[in-house]
């Protein structure tokens, strides 16, 4: 159709990179073009903390269930959810900071994600790939110490960049009926669906790893969200100032 439409439909992550580092102007580029998007009232309540540090990097790769991208990536950024910067500001003007707000919350950790995917397309744009890790939430609190965050900043996910040395294929998304609905949420046909997609993200994992991997995107979704998941988020954004009320 065009060729935004192009790149966004090539889209796949990249988990093995070239060593060739990414310059600082390209990253620099990235950062801007994640600035651009639409952010809530304006709040621009994203951070990015690029991590150079090869400790650091190691460190997180760790935290991440062992994700040696993290730090072989040509470079590695942490995207964190802001409020800190909001707080001074409006102090500043003299008003009280209502911390806490599951509003807020939202407000800041949505503002994140639209940012880092404009940096995400814009990286991919230049021929770099990406793969976003939201792993970096197994052990928060470590990555909130080790990057010094105040209070009220959050690691929302980390994003390994670099020049791809690997070209998987696209990976297939759920049939297009199954996600797009008219007026009301009516789902008679979905689990059609869904077992057609089955099949065919067996297939892509069997072509993909050479028969090793064998699941279909049901299985994953039991293994996710048939059991609890990183039970410790909740008490760890309390303590961070998102007490949620
Ligand atoms: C917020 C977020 C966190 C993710 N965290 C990880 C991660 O820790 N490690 C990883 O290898 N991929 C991670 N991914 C990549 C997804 O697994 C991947 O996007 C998904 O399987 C679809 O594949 P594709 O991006 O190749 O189309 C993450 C993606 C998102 C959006």
């Amino acid at each position: 159709m065009n060729e935004i439409i192009d790149l966004l439909r090539s889209h796949r992550t990249i988990r093995r990179f070239t060593a060739q580092a990414v310059d600082d102007r390209l990253i620099s580029e990235i950062v801007r073009c994640g600035q651009a998007a639409p952010t809530s009232s304006n709040i621009q309540a994203t951070t990015v903390i690029q991590v150079r540090d090869p400790r650091k990097r190691r460190r997180i790769a760790e935290i991440a269930g062992g994700q040696s991208q993290v730090a072989d990536a040509g470079a590695f950024l942490v995207f964190c959810a802001d409020l800190h910067r909001a707080r001074i500001a409006c102090e500043m003007e003299g008003g009280t900071f209502a911390g806490g707000m599951t509003e807020h919350f939202i407000v800041a950790t949505v503002d994140v994600a639209l940012a880092a995917q404009n940096c995400a397309v814009a990286a991919e744009s230049l021929g770099l790939g990406i793969c976003y890790i939201g792993a970096v939430r197994n052990d928060p609190q470590a990555v909130a110490d080790l990057l010094d965050l105040p209070e009220s900043v959050y690691p929302v996910f980390g994003m390994c960049l670099g020049y791809p040395d690997q070209a998987p294929e696209v990976k297939p998304r759920l049939p297009l009926s199954v996600v797009l609905k008219a007026d009301a949420y009516r789902d008679p046909d979905d689990l059609e669906g869904i077992r057609r997609y089955d099949l065919q993200l067996r297939e892509y994992y069997r072509t993909r790893t050479g028969g090793q991997k064998d699941s279909t995107w049901s299985a994953e979704m039991k293994a996710l969200v048939g059991k609890e998941s990183r039970p410790h988020m909740r008490s760890f954004l309390a303590r961070r100032g998102f007490t949620m009320e």
